[in-house]
């Protein structure tokens, strides 16, 4: 079997579930590490037995014989980063979003052409199972055509205020809208062509975060499907999940409808608090990973090994960007917005 030599840069919260992936994948062989915190390279460095540790990924871009690498740091730190891997020969694989203005996802693009290098990046709803059926259910054509949706991808406060340092600099649009804006073009197979969105603020500023708390968006598609798009983080942290996640599509022979987090295969009630653990996304059965969130990295890997398309192209990363910016200055100027591609 041919091996796919993998380096990682950031070795966060979300790039050790990236090495543990690596780690576990007989297809790889997880050979560099880099943070600009050198400790958690090392970390995951020595957890794995990682030979090359970084501090500069410029330097990593240059002198590791690394086939590929994901590219795990802060949502508005991708796109030097992929630039510099691209120019130096290396495939990638990175986090949601792609990037968060027009001109780095526009020169991410230009670098992985000019360069001649693959890309996908980590849009990992298409692999959530009930989604993954709901498409399969659509496409064949037995619920008639996609005609609405309603989808809502909320988070718990404590995501905000406790778990990411920097959801100051990022925006819930970039961290879960994403996801929600590439399940509803996936689903409806279509580019969204016109938006309108109204946000709220207060409840994080409120608590020291300066972030928006929630964005509703009202979102028009080029063959005329609408939908609802729900983005927020200000759920109470008591909710039994740390997501949200509701979604319902009418079709015109048919409907779908997802409950993606209050499922009741298992509920745990300590004194505390009852909880509905995570069994979906990202959780472990004896040391292995099992949620869907490790099948997109692992479907990287498979897809560098037979050369087959990645399941999200860049396209469609590209144009999923382009979308929220448009949500965004819809919310700002308060009213509709046509997405510009
Ligand atoms: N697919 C998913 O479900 C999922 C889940 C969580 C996070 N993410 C994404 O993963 C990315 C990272 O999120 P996280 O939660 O792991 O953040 P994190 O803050 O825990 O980790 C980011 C790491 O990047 C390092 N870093 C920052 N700039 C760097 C640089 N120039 N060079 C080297 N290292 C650098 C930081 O030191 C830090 O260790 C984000 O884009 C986020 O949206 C995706």
């Amino acid at each position: 079997m041919k091996t796919i030599r993998m380096g990682i840069v950031g070795a966060g919260v979300w790039g050790a579930n990236h090495a543990s992936i690596y780690n576990e994948h007989p297809g790889v062989e997880l050979i560099s590490v880099c943070d600009r915190d050198i400790a958690r390279a090392q970390a995951i460095a020595d957890k794995y037995g990682i030979p090359e540790v970084f501090t500069d990924y410029t330097e990593m871009a240059r002198k590791s014989t690394i086939d590929a690498v994901a590219i795990v740091t802060p949502d508005f730190m991708h796109a030097d980063i992929a630039v510099e891997f691209a120019q130096n020969g290396k495939h990638m694989l990175i986090e949601k979003p792609l990037a968060t203005t027009a001109a780095d996802a526009r020169r991410i693009c230009e670098a992985v052409q000019k360069a001649g290098v693959r890309c996908m990046v980590d849009l990992h709803n298409r692999w959530n199972p009930p989604f993954n059926t709901a498409k399969q259910q659509i496409d064949s054509g037995a619920l008639g055509l996609p005609y609405s949706a309603y989808i809502r991808l909320n988070d718990i406060k404590w995501v905000a205020t406790d778990m990411l340092s920097w959801s100051a600099r990022s925006s819930i649009l970039w961290f879960l809208g994403s996801h929600s804006l590439d399940t509803l073009r996936w689903l409806f197979d279509d580019e969204v062509k016109r938006v309108y969105s109204v946000k709220r603020e207060g409840v994080l500023s409120g608590l020291g975060v300066d972030t928006t708390d929630l964005y509703l968006t009202t979102l028009e598609f080029e063959k005329g499907g609408i939908a609802q798009m729900e983005n927020g983080w200000i759920t109470p942290n008591g909710n039994t999940n740390i997501n949200d996640f509701k979604f319902n599509m009418l079709l015109t022979r048919g409907m779908v409808s997802i409950d993606a987090s209050s499922h009741n295969l298992i509920q745990v009630v300590s004194e505390e608090k009852a909880a509905t653990p995570d069994i979906l996304v990202s959780n472990f059965v004896f040391d292995r990973c099992k949620g869907f969130s490790y099948e997109s990295i692992r479907d990287f890997v498979d897809r560098m090994i037979d050369g087959k398309d990645f399941k999200v192209s860049l396209e469609d990363s590209r144009k999923g960007v382009l979308a929220i910016l448009a949500i965004m200055e819809s919310a700002r100027k308060g009213v509709p917005i046509e997405v510009e591609y």
